[in-house]
């Protein structure tokens, strides 16, 4: 086991953490931009309480309001433009994953004079790896895709029909302030494709890593386990503060790094298909995976078989006749399927009305984003255009 680990992101973590969001705000300058997205945050009283820390602690407001969900270079360079324009001297996400992703590429857009869209991984030939950005706040108000302690986001290009992501280290956020209160207003069925998305950045590590990793392997299975306890009691109760909380830290322990550490993880299948979907369709993140997730396992399973068992022996409790033992993998993967559809989630791409088609562009476009030296996409098992074509197809 070889690896190195960085997460410079101070976390406070609790209910009523919002409230200090000025204190740590004017440790980083005067004048904020603040990203919001469409509107829940401001029908739901957060942005007041936001906008109230911040004025009592000096610090002005610009805000960049308005970020879609995928959200799109052009909201990142509207961000960006608005911070130029009024000195801004931090970046301030309050939102769901959305608006944390387009946060981070504002706060690097804003000190860099080219297209923010050549920072974003898409295939072309030079990629502008930003090294510094404006310093970072974020204050999740979704409990998703731990965008708020990680130094990833995902963009969308409507124009060119891609989505896809940079990863640099100086994107993480200084401060994530994460108060699980923020979240009690969102609806069951975000919650539950929350639950999903966290889950499968653990999967993605779990089924893709070197093996023989017993500790990342029992992080990974406690953060399922959680999630599948407090997941469906928070889409029940939305106002089930302790369920809120279990699942707010549970989606930010997900991608924080330590999980996937010495993991030896060789890659991410199922979030780079989702991506091109999504891009395509502009489907909820999460939709995508909860359809491709249980359909790459079964193709991961071939040849990963006794991951595949040890998970559903440990998180289902299955009995398995031994390490190979396929018809156990297999259970454990239908048993994942039904939990997903248990809180409501589609597991098939039939019930969000995509059929075919399109299946070999998605393939392509994949591989074209993102491949190894052999034009594979990488993971344990390195998938080829045929591979993804099959692993869509069994999703239909
Ligand atoms: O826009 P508003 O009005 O705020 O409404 C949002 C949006 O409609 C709503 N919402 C958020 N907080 C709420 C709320 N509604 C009621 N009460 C609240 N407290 O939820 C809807 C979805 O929001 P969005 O931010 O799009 O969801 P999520 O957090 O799932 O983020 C998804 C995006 O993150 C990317 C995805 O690809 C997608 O673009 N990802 C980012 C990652 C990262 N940076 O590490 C990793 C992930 O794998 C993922 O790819
Ligand atoms: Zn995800």
């Amino acid at each position: 086991m070889k690896f190195e680990f960085l997460n410079p992101t101070r976390i406070v973590f609790g209910a009523g953490s919002l409230s200090r969001l000025g204190e740590f705000a004017s440790r980083y300058g005067k004048r904020a931009l603040v990203v919001t997205g469409g509107g829940s945050i401001k029908r739901n009283g957060t942005f007041d309480r936001a906008i109230k820390s911040l004025k009592d602690a000096g610090v002005s407001v610009y805000e960049c309001a308005g970020v879609e969900p995928n959200p799109r270079i052009t909201s990142v360079r509207r961000g960006a433009e608005t911070a130029r324009q009024n000195g801004c001297d931090m970046v301030i996400a309050v939102g769901g994953g959305s608006v944390m992703d387009a946060s981070k590429v504002m706060a690097a857009a804003a000190l860099y004079d080219g297209d923010p869209w050549n920072m974003i991984l898409h295939g072309q030939e030079k990629v502008h790896v930003p090294t510094e950005a404006l310093p970072i706040t974020t204050v999740p108000t979704l409990a998703a895709t731990g965008s708020e302690t990680n130094c990833g986001a995902v963009i969308s290009n409507e124009e060119t029909q891609e989505k896809s992501f940079m990863m640099t280290e100086c994107l993480y956020p200084k401060v994530a302030l994460l108060d699980p209160e923020l979240t009690m207003s969102v609806p069951k069925d975000q919650t539950a494709y929350g639950v999903c998305d966290l889950i499968t950045h653990v999967t993605e590590g779990y089924f893709n890593g070197t093996g023989n990793t017993p500790i990342q392997d029992r992080f990974a299975e406690g953060v399922i386990l959680t999630a599948m306890e407090y997941g469906p009691k928070a889409i029940a109760d939305g106002r089930d503060l302790d369920a809120r909380t279990q699942v707010q830290w549970a989606a930010s322990v997900a991608l924080i790094g330590w999980v996937q550490s010495g993991a030896g993880s060789m890659g991410s299948p199922v979030h780079m298909i989702e991506h091109t979907v999504s891009a395509y369709h502009d489907i909820t993140h999460a939709t995508g995976l909860s359809i491709i997730n249980p359909s790459w396992m079964r193709f991961a399973a071939k040849t990963n078989t006794s991951k595949f068992v040890q998970f559903a022996e440990r998180i289902f409790g299955l009995p398995a006749k031994g390490p190979e033992d396929m018809e156990c993998a297999l259970s454990g993967i239908d048993r994942f399927e039904e939990f997903l559809k248990s809180i409501g989630c589609l597991t098939r791409f039939s019930e969000l009305g995509i059929d075919g088609k399109l299946i070999g562009t998605y393939a392509k476009e994949t591989l074209r984003i993102m491949h190894d030296d052999k034009g594979m996409l990488q993971a344990r098992t390195p998938m080829s255009e045929a591979d993804i074509v099959e692993v869509l197809k069994a999703a239909l």
